[in-house]
């Protein structure tokens, strides 16, 4: 992974609708983007659980709720909110530009559970 901050452009702001979710491919990285209304948000689109598609959760301020068994995920930290078990998905960080939306794959972050518990 290089220091280097590159952005990649995935769709204008309008093409997602607030509190709504869609899919991308990324470097071969299926990625979940999320518009929270005065911001996009990005996190690996599987589930830990079963592999649910989380752009299809239902958004709640910065939480998404896993449409297939609802498990929980905070969009700013990747933890899952209350789940049964610790668990986590990667966050990207994610940008907008001229009405754009960047996401820079090669900064994505992962807190362990262990790690926020600490
Ligand atoms: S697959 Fe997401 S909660 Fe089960």
């Amino acid at each position: 992974m290089t220091s280097e901050r590159y952005w990649t452009r995935v769709t204008r702001t309008e093409n997602i609708p607030p509190q709504e979710g869609r899919s991308v491919t990324i470097g071969g990285m299926e990625l979940a983007i999320f518009n929270l209304g005065d911001r996009f948000a990005t996190i690996e689109n599987q589930c830990p659980h079963k592999g649910g598609p989380l752009c299809d959760g239902i958004v709640s301020s910065t939480v998404v709720v896993c449409p297939l068994h609802g498990w929980r995920f905070d969009l700013n930290t990747g933890l899952a909110v209350r789940a049964s078990l610790p668990a986590c998905v990667t966050t990207f960080p994610t940008r907008v530009e001229d009405g754009i939306v960047l996401v820079d794959v090669g900064h994505g972050s992962r807190i362990e559970p262990e790690e926020a518990v600490a």
